[in-house]
């Protein structure tokens, strides 16, 4: 579906190769978590109706480009990609008047900076991000970044108690909340056949309440 959609807008491939050099291909947070990004907001914009598809796409391909400064700036990305938005838009062809929104979106999407998401692409360009950190993807990338960060099994545990076993709830629209619930289902699956496995069942019993 990106491809496609992609293929109707001028700016769009410009776009997608400044991205895929700036972000390279970490699976966790790279190139391919904006694909999956855009696919499903695609998805979703699809489902929703009445959306602006220009904005959720450049929406979702500009909304990590903060990450790889926010150490050095010691910012939030998504405050950083909000900064940096505008240029790398305007440089592509994306047009003038649109770059305020595809901006708010960016500025919106993140989980720990809490914002909420007035628009509709805002908010499709939020679900369709969180969406990507739950499911068989969302334990992938957990497992990855708890070894990254050195959380070790248990550290990852209380990731998906405190962030991932969450995010099903934060949807705001109705088609991300169904693939969010058939996602959620599919996590506490695997949770209850690896707390067993790995004998910790015991000190995560909370994490099989959040049905
Ligand atoms: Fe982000
Ligand atoms: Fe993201």
């Amino acid at each position: 579906m990106l491809e496609d959609t992609c293929s109707r807008y001028e700016w769009c491939g410009t776009l997608s190769r400044v991205i895929k050099e700036a972000l390279g291909h970490d699976p966790v947070h790279g190139y391919p978590h904006v694909v999956r990004v855009a696919e499903l907001a695609l998805k979703i914009s699809r489902l929703v109706g009445g959306v602006d598809e220009e904005v959720v796409l450049a929406a979702a391909l500009v909304h990590d480009i903060g990450r790889p400064l926010e150490t050095e700036r010691g910012k939030h990305h998504a405050a950083i990609g909000a900064e940096l938005a505008p240029g790398i838009l305007r440089k592509a062809g994306f047009p003038e008047a649109k770059i305020p929104s595809v901006v708010e979106a960016v500025l919106a999407h993140s989980f720990s900076l809490g914002a909420e998401a007035g628009s509709l692409e805002a908010k499709i360009l939020s679900d369709a991000d969180k969406l990507d950190a739950i499911g068989a993807v969302g334990v992938a990338r957990a497992f990855i970044e708890g070894d990254r960060r050195g959380r070790g099994f248990e550290g990852t545990l209380r990731h998906f108690e405190e962030k991932l076993l969450r995010l099903k709830d934060l949807m705001y629209t109705e088609p991300a909340r169904r693939m969010a619930e058939e996602r959620h289902r599919f996590m506490l699956a695997f949770l209850e056949e690896f707390l067993k496995e790995t004998g910790l069942l015991g000190h995560f019993y909370s994490l099989m309440d959040s049905t």
